[in-house]
Formats: structure tokens, C-alpha cells, sequence
């Protein structure tokens, strides 16, 4: 395989050479003989971010011990080796073996050899392997798969040690956006539809799937951080055991939505829609938090620290959009103010005036990481659409 090295953060890393994916104006990563996709920095810089505020605030006198369960070139493990001050080690797996033979190029060429621990299998077997033979706890792991992270879902949580970090990668997105219904039952046990909030509500599918998955475990979860961003979902649980908490997160944690064709909106939970029809329930879905706020602001106070990212400026935008999300409220859908517009006949209203009409109301309100035609709030449905109304007159 012809490689060509380029730096990703402070690694430098073989990767195949791009050529290999290129036909006509389009580069397609899976084409690469191994897996490496440029505009997933992003994605591995935030990993960056949170793994090292998570060892700060979690594990701040032992240093931790990892898997990156579905490598690839082996960038992510060989940068959290690298870049993460309270990594121990972390095993790097694939079950390509020109994965395995890049994942060692890159480990020795960083000189984090002692610390990536490399292996060459199915990542279910690693981690069940890992977990009832290795006896160590492991406080992070990764999964990062092509499309759904579900067939690495129960193991991954299992193995995730007490208070641990699982984070997870979900890239099908026209299925847990409702695009596909069949798949969706298949793979997330949910009945979905599409919506206007559909980015949203996605993501809400794949955390209430993640949850009931570490509930089966006697587990729960908390969202640390969860996030929409290019072609994918991101996720990073933190996980406790216990069978009665796990019960306490089902309960107060997992429901349904009701989205309401008249109105074309989505609302939380199973409501009567606001034009008296029969709305189409969705879900089991997560319908907490996506984010913990003070985690949230740590990542932000730690951002100082990471200017040398590449995507930091990108980052920083989202640190801000997620805090004032999280600040609006932690248990409603954002709205797409272009349909709720649709729904009374009128046109996209202006989305800053109505922020800050929202706001001089008394509610809160802001723009939204989920779509440029969204804001959240808090004001009920009533309010956001009398709004709407009102500028068309
Ligand atoms: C999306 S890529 C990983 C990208 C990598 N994490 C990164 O940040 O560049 C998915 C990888 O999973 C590997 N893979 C697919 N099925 C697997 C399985 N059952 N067990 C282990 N690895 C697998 C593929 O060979 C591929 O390298």
C-alpha cells in the first residue's frame, strides 16, 4: 500500500494515499484500502478535549487505561497516546490486518510503541476478551465504526469500567433520523418517522438505545456531551452501575415524542396536538440532557490549552452553541421556525428578532447547533407560533 504522511494535532500519521479514493472531482474515504477521513479532526480533536477533561475532573491520581475498539490507521489512539496527560495506555484494534500494519507504523513512527497496545480483531471479541480475561478497568472506550455503532453497543458498555467514559460514533444517519423505518426497528428498537427536528430527534433515538442497552447491563448513562456535526452523531456517556439507578434513568429518562403533521412539529413526550389530531408517536427515545452544563464549561475553560487544534475556531463555536443550548433547557426539541412558518402560512420568520422577542417575553432562547433554521426555547408551541404570525402582519 503507498502511504503519504501527514499531521493530524501533534502525530504525525501514515495514511493510504488519498489518490486511491479520488474519481473525477470525488474523494470517498471508504475506498481507501484503510479507513481515514479527513474531515473527522473535528470529531478526533473534540476526543482530544473531552478525554482530557474527563481524566482531570474523574480520574485525577490514576491515570487511565483505554480501547479505541475500531482503529482504522490508528490516528485516534496514537493522538490520545500523544496529546491526553493521564493515558496509561490504549489498545488500538482492527480486524483489517493493513489496519494493524498502519496502527504499528504510526505508534512506532510517534513513539508511543509502550503505550498503544495493538491488536488484531473483531472489536467484540477484544472487548469481551478484555473485559473477563485482561481484569483491568478500562475507563474509556471508543467506537467508531462505518454506520452503526449498535452491534458494538452492549460490549462496549459492558466493558466501560464504574464512572467510566464510552464514547460512541453513529454515521447512519438516515436511519435514526427516520428516513428508514425498518432498519431503525432493527437496530434501535424504535418506531420513527421523519420530522422537521429530525437531526435532533436522531439523536435522542441513538442515546435512548445506548441507555436501555446499559440498562439490560445494570447500568445507566449521563450524557456528558452529544453533538450533531457534518454526516454524523457523536456521544460521550458516562456510565455508572447499579441496578437501581438504572431504573431510575429509564423512568425518568426514556419516553416518547409526538410529532404533529398539522403543525409540523415535534413535541416531547406523548401530548394531544395542538389542532386536535391524532399525532404519530416516536420512539423509545432519551428525552434528558444531551449535555451535562458543567462539563460543558469545563471543556470550555479548558479550551486555552488546545489552541494548537486545527479545528479549534469550529470547536469554540460549538462549546458556545451547546452551553447556551443547555443553558435554554435540557428536556425539549428545538424548533424549525421554517415549518412551524409553513404550518401558519407565512414565511421564514426573521430567526434573531425572534430570539430576542422570545427572551423580552421572559423565556429563554437561542440558536441551535441542529439546523441554521432552528432556535431553542422554552416557550411553548402557542407563544413561538403567535410570534411567527405576528411579523407576517
Ligand atoms: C470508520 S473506520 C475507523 C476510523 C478511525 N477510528 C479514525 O478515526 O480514523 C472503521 C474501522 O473499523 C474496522 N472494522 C470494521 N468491522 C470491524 C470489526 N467487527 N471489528 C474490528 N474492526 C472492524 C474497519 O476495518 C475500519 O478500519
Amino acid at each position: 500500500m503507498n502511504t503519504v504522511v501527514i499531521r493530524e494535532g501533534k502525530a504525525l500519521i501514515h495514511i493510504p494515499d488519498p489518490s486511491h479514493a479520488i474519481q473525477g472531482d470525488r474523494f470517498e474515504p471508504a475506498w481507501l484500502p484503510v479507513f481515514y477521513n479527513p474531515i473527522m479532526v473535528f470529531n478526533r480533536d473534540l476526543s482530544i478535549l473531552v478525554l482530557d477533561s474527563y481524566t482531570r475532573l474523574h480520574a485525577p491520581h490514576k491515570p487511565i487505561k483505554a480501547i479505541d475498539a475500531l482503529s482504522g490507521t490508528g490516528v485516534r489512539a496514537v493522538r490520545l497516546a500523544l496529546e491526553v496527560n493521564g493515558l496509561e495506555y490504549i489498545h488500538a484494534n482492527d480486524i483489517d490486518p493493513r489496519a494493524v500494519r498502519l496502527i504499528e507504523s504510526n505508534s512506532m513512527l510517534n513513539n508511543v510503541g509502550d503505550r498503544v497496545k495493538i491488536h488484531q480483531m473483531d472489536a467484540n471479541r477484544l472487548l469481551n476478551t478484555i473485559r473477563t480475561e485482561y481484569h483491568e478497568p478500562i475507563l474509556y472506550v471508543d467506537i467508531d465504526p462505518f454506520g452503526s455503532p449498535a452491534p458494538f453497543a452492549r460490549e462496549a458498555l459492558y466493558t466501560t469500567g464504574h464512572h467510566g467514559l464510552a464514547a460512541f460514533t453513529a454515521t447512519d444517519l438516515g436511519v435514526l433520523e427516520g428516513s428508514k423505518s425498518r432498519p431503525a426497528r432493527r437496530k434501535y428498537w424504535v418506531e420513527i418517522r421523519k420530522t422537521p427536528e429530525s437531526k435532533e430527534v436522531g439523536l435522542r433515538v441513538l442515546l435512548g438505545f445506548l441507555a436501555r442497552t446499559a440498562a439490560s447491563l445494570d447500568k445507566s448513562i449521563r450524557p456528558l456531551l452529544s453533538y450533531y456535526a457534518d454526516h454524523y452523531y457523536r456521544v460521550y456517556l458516562l456510565l455508572e452501575r447499579g441496578s437501581k439507578k438504572a431504573d431510575a434513568m429509564l423512568e425518568s429518562m426514556i419516553g416518547y415524542a409526538t410529532y404533529c403533521r398539522e403543525v409540523k412539529r415535534t413535541f416531547l413526550g406523548q401530548i394531544s396536538c395542538p389542532r386536535g389530531e391524532r399525532g404519530v408517536v416516536i420512539g423509545p427515545l432519551w428525552k434528558g440532557p444531551l449535555a451535562d452544563s458543567g462539563f460543558l464549561e469545563r471543556l470550555r475553560g479548558s479550551l486555552p490549552r488546545f489552541e494548537y487544534l486545527e479545528t479549534f475556531d469550529r470547536i469554540t463555536k460549538l462549546m458556545d452553541m451547546l452551553v447556551s443550548e443547555t443553558n435554554v433547557c435540557t428536556d425539549c426539541i428545538h424548533y424549525r421556525i421554517d415549518y412551524v412558518a409553513s404550518a401558519v402560512s407565512t414565511s421564514m420568520p426573521p430567526r434573531e428578532r425572534l430570539i430576542e422577542d422570545l427572551v423580552a417575553l421572559g423565556y429563554r432562547a437561542s440558536r441551535t447547533h441542529f439546523s441554521p433554521l432552528g432556535i431553542r426555547t422554552n416557550a411553548p408551541y402557542s407563544i413561538v407560533s403567535y410570534l411567527i404570525r405576528k411579523y407576517s402582519k
